[in-house]
């Protein structure tokens, strides 16, 4: 099929490369004319693995093009996939005028009828919004258009893998032509009928993914539900966590056992500095939003929200007690990315505390295998570090503030050499406790004995 995708960001990219790759002749176009030169130029302007190999490729086959002008955009398409982004209002609502424009912009070029994917994440009724927005905007020209929401489930890191062995794809729909069509998108995942050479193949007993037809708005509250929810188990791991802590109790036996129960599973549960990202902690906010406006308080979410803002007070204070005084202290950072494999810095608890860290006068020097970059105009006064073993240097504490495999598998006999006092506050459980102590460190962690 001719697909075009509207936003070049974590998921347009990911959307637009993936689709080409399972056969469809894809046109990404973006209103940031850097982003669509970078891209033209053989460029990336964000990183996510697998996507600087599918993205050539996929251009070289001639399947996937990037585009400035929208109106040529839209008229090569019959399927038009809205990724723009849906940043938070300072009210913490969800701000979509990147879709009302994207409604008004395919309403005024398109010239056939045309499916309209909502892949954005939206509060829900917002497909509602966008229907009557082109039927007001088209009024015109008589073009019809379907309306569906096709809600993304991809982690940065690993969205490549999440686009084509997904575990449900969820359509929301209103109209049978909109599930054909979807269904027609989606066939080779579902079917699983293509092969991609730079993603590893799903495993033979993997199950095919399941195909969740509803309608648009319980699409639109399944994505937001979703993500919540995930968020709430973050934040309930934290607290049992505090409590394992002050019963001499251990969080990752805790979580462990409670995971083996299929109702409960395991994902989730890891406890630390919480969550953070682009899309957690601000869909959680427009969540609870939505809910207001629709007269529904839910005071579960708001408490999700104060645990994991409180995750960096509870790590500060470990330090605290270690160093007894931040000022003028040496620390070393290790990681921060808001998770592993991304160098996605946006919401990282990791920047938050350093930035506190700053603030109470300590002397910094991170290192984060990615993020480093990205982190720069946000962090002035930090110095950065060549590596981990360079931020470790002369440092009287390092802090884990992003669990890089990487820093798992350090030298850390070398690292306790060179630190001026051997000790590690480790901010996302990271390393053994039993391991650290026998190699001659003072380690803390979170919810475990020390
Ligand atoms: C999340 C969801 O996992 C995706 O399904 C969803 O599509 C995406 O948001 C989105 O809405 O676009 P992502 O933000 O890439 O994906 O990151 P996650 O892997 O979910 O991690 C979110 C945060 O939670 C990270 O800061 C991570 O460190 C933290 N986390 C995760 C924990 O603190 N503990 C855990 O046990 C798991």
């Amino acid at each position: 099929m001719k697909i075009v995708v509207i936003g070049t960001g974590y998921v347009g990219l990911v959307t637009g490369a993936c689709l080409a790759e399972i056969g469809h002749e894809v046109t990404c176009t973006d209103n940031d004319a850097r982003k669509i030169e970078t891209l033209e130029s053989g460029g990336l302007p964000i990183f996510e693995p697998g996507l600087e190999k599918i993205i050539p490729r996929m251009r070289k086959e001639g399947r996937l093009k990037f585009c400035s002008n929208p109106a040529d955009a839209i008229a090569f398409g019959d399927a038009i996939f809205i990724c723009v982004g849906t940043p938070p209002l300072p009210s913490g609502e969800a701000d979509l005028s990147a879709i009302d424009h994207v409604a008004r912009l395919v309403a005024t070029e398109a010239k056939s009828p045309k499916l309209v994917v909502e892949k954005s994440t939206v509060p829900a009724r917002t497909g509602q919004e966008l229907k009557r927005a082109l039927a007001v905007y088209a009024r015109k020209t008589n073009v019809t258009f379907h309306v569906a929401s096709n809600p993304e489930f991809l982690r940065e890191g690993t969205a490549v893998g999440d686009f084509l062995h997904p575990d449900r794809i969820v359509v929301g729909v209103e109209d049978q032509t909109a599930e054909k069509q979807l269904r027609d998108i989606y066939g080779p995942v579902l079917e699983r009928k293509f092969s991609c050479p730079v993603h590893s193949p799903a495993c033979p007993d993997e199950p095919l993914p399941a195909w969740v037809v509803t309608s648009i708005n319980s699409a639109e509250l399944i994505k937001h539900a979703s993500n919540s929810f995930l968020a709430m188990k973050i934040s309930y791991a934290n607290m049992v966590a505090d409590l394992a802590e002050k019963l001499d109790a251990d969080i990752e036996e805790v979580v462990r056992a409670m995971g083996l129960d299929p109702r409960i599973g395991p994902a989730f549960l890891s406890a630390g500095l919480g969550f953070g990202g682009f899309c957690f902690p601000k869909d959680l906010q427009a969540f609870v939003h939505l809910a207001e406006r629709s007269g529904v308080d839910f005071a579960l979410l708001k408490e999700v929200e104060k645990i994991n803002k409180r995750r960096i007070d509870r790590f500060f204070e470990k330090i605290r007690g270690a160093l007894w005084v931040v000022r003028g202290k040496q620390l070393g950072v290790l990681g921060l990315a808001f998770k592993p494999n991304t160098d996605d810095i946006r919401f990282a608890p990791a920047i938050e505390l350093v930035k506190r860290l700053v603030a109470e006068g300590a002397r910094v020097r991170a290192y984060d295998p990615a993020a480093m970059e990205k982190a720069r105009p946000e962090l002035a006064e930090v110095e950065y570090a060549k590596s981990a073993y360079d931020a470790a240097e002369n440092a009287e504490a390092l802090l884990i503030a992003t669990e890089w495999k990487e820093f798992r598998d350090l030298d850390w006999n070398k690292i306790r050499e060179s630190m001026a006092r051997p000790l590690i506050v480790d901010g996302r459980n990271l390393l053994s406790p039993q391991q650290m102590k026998a190699l001659g460190f003072e380690y803390l962690s979170f919810g475990r004995p020390s």
